[in-house]
């Protein structure tokens, strides 16, 4: 076992969810500058939408951060330019995050590159495979908030890769919403958590104000798995807030409010699978407010570095260099 902590180059084994629309540059740099590891959320970003994003995460940060990327969304052509852009962008110290497995040829283009992977996953067979390519594998429950990879609980199947994977950098996520709970995932062998939700309602979050209070009111009973929110990234089943729009799939697709995307502005159909923003108006509370189960202990809006400072005192930190590495080091 290796912590995320050592293997991300982090004072403590935290990541931070790259939540398309609702972490950009401003959370990330936050979360990394306070010691875990923030991560952008690439989504559907490419060129110079993409770049403005890369140029503000690496101006605010020279701690090790993320790009977080989802290859069903974009499928493999677009997925080729993204990652492209990341690795010629950004220096080393930026990782690629990955939503899902990416093809094998973008793992040996990555790792070539000399860059580190994380890779969620929701099944055994998917953790697998992303660690026999070095990947640091994140395993999600189905507490989680947003979309969902498999439908196993965390803890069951952070144990079983545990199991085949003694050695793997193993993260847990999904419904972590307190240390408490972050112990307990730890105990079942994750190396280090994810956290998303808890994430949203920082201060630096570009979530609306409205998602942000729906998540501090809400308990884990408000949320739902559905897949209603699918006009943009279909065939994904997801956990939301319980809305009027998940309460009736059958409610007309009409367009429901505006948004602005790195400077782009477009309409927000009913059913959207766009989380509202500080940039989006409109019926707010029918769009997809995307919350774990996590929500229950998630209480107030803070600044990123408190949950980072809440969270650090059960989770490890990198291993400290062991004496004979140490002499080894000098040698030559
Ligand atoms: C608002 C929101 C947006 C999300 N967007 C993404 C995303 O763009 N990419 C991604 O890898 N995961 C995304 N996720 C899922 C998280 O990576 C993670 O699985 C989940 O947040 C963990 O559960 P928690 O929310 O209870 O902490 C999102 C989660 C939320 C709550």
């Amino acid at each position: 076992m290796r912590s995320a902590a050592s293997v991300l180059g982090l004072q403590v084994s935290l990541l931070q969810s790259g939540m398309g629309g609702v972490a950009g540059s401003e959370l990330a740099c936050a979360v990394s500058n306070a010691g875990a590891a923030g991560c952008v959320g690439g989504y559907k970003l490419v060129g110079g939408a993409l770049s403005a994003i890369l140029a503000r995460l690496t101006a605010g940060t020279d701690r090790p951060v993320g790009v977080n990327l989802i290859p069903e969304v974009v499928g493999p052509e677009e997925l080729d330019r993204q990652v492209a852009q990341v690795l010629d962008e950004t220096p080393s110290r930026v990782h690629l995050s990955f939503f899902g497995m990416p093809d094998d040829s973008v793992f040996d283009r990555v790792n070539v590159a000399g860059r580190q992977v994380v890779v969620q996953v929701g099944s055994v067979q998917d953790g697998v495979h992303a660690a026999g390519r070095g990947a640091v594998v994140v395993a999600q429950g189905t507490e989680a908030g947003g979309h969902l990879l498999g439908t196993s609980r965390r803890d069951d199947l952070v144990g079983a890769l545990r199991t085949l994977l003694p050695d793997a950098c193993l993260v847990a996520s999904g419904g972590i919403g307190s240390p408490e709970e972050a112990a307990r995932a730890l105990a079942a062998g994750a190396d280090g958590v994810l956290l998303g939700t808890a994430f949203v309602v920082a201060h630096q979050s570009r979530a609306h104000a409205g998602f942000k209070s729906a998540v501090t009111a809400a308990d884990r009973t408000d949320t739902v798995i559905t897949d209603v929110y699918e006009i943009g990234w279909p065939g994904r089943r997801h956990r939301v807030l319980a809305t009027a729009a998940t309460a009736d799939p059958g409610l007309p697709a009409k367009f429901i409010g505006r948004t602005v995307v790195e400077g782009k502005p477009y309409l927000v159909p009913r059913f959207s699978a766009a989380v509202p923003t500080e940039a989006t108006s409109g019926r707010i509370e029918e769009m997809a407010l995307y919350c774990g189960r996590s929500c229950s202990e998630i209480n107030e809006e803070v600044s990123a570095a408190d949950v980072v400072a809440a969270f650090a005192r059960v989770l490890p930190g990198a291993e400290p260099v062991k004496t004979n590495e140490r002499a080894e080091s000098h040698v030559g």
